[in-house]
């Protein structure tokens, strides 16, 4: 290659370099990059998304105060065996690895003679017809952090069944909504 000829080549791509500076530098002041564009044209996005209505439908759970005057004692029996690893029911009996449930209908929450987590422990309602419909859902819904570790009852049957046999064991059975 003569040197003429790399010169030449040598000016080409110099002066592609240029152009492509010079191009650059016309495209900024035109555009200008350094304006601030991010909210040029703001679009409002929802804050409601798809996990969040989840959550909201989760949450809706349904009554039992209807269905507790027709509720089947004995089946509630059967959906009772779920607790006793973890809770009697007889009067004056001890604790499990739950509090004793004797008399829990319309019994203060979380007030017992037991170990309650901080959660339960600072309950200060009552355990009524639909606060232990609530509860036996999900129980980690209702109390989170609670120690009871058990999934919960999502038939609606069986939490009504359950707390009407609930309710029989007790001196004074609270009277039926
Ligand atoms: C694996 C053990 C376990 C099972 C199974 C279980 N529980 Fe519990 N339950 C607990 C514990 C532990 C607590 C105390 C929770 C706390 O302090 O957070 C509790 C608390 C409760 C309370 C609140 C009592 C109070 O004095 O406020 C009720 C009501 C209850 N359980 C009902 C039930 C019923 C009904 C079932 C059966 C469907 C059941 N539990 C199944 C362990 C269990």
């Amino acid at each position: 290659m003569d040197a003429l000829k790399f010169n030449k080549i040598a000016a080409a791509v110099l002066s592609g370099i240029l152009l492509i500076m010079i191009f650059g530098k016309i495209g900024n002041i035109l555009v200008n990059p350094n304006t601030d564009v991010s909210n040029a044209y703001p679009i409002e996005v929802p804050e409601t998304n798809l996990t969040k209505a989840k959550e909201v439908t989760e949450v809706i759970i349904e009554p039992i105060t209807a269905l507790l005057a027709a509720a089947n004692v004995e089946s509630g029996l059967k959906v009772a065996k779920k607790c006793v690893a973890c809770h009697g029911f007889e009067a004056g009996g001890p604790n499990k690895v739950g509090p004793n449930l004797y008399d829990i209908v319309n019994k203060e929450q979380g007030k017992a003679d037991y170990a309650y987590s901080k959660v339960l422990a600072s309950l200060d309602g009552k355990w009524t017809y639909e606060e232990l419909n609530k509860f036996l859902y999900k129980p980690k819904l209702y109390s989170k952090g609670t120690k009871m570790n058990y999934a919960g009852l999502s038939k609606v049957k069986d939490r009504a069944n359950l707390i009407a046999w609930l309710r029989t064991k007790s001196d004074n059975p609270a009277p039926l909504p």
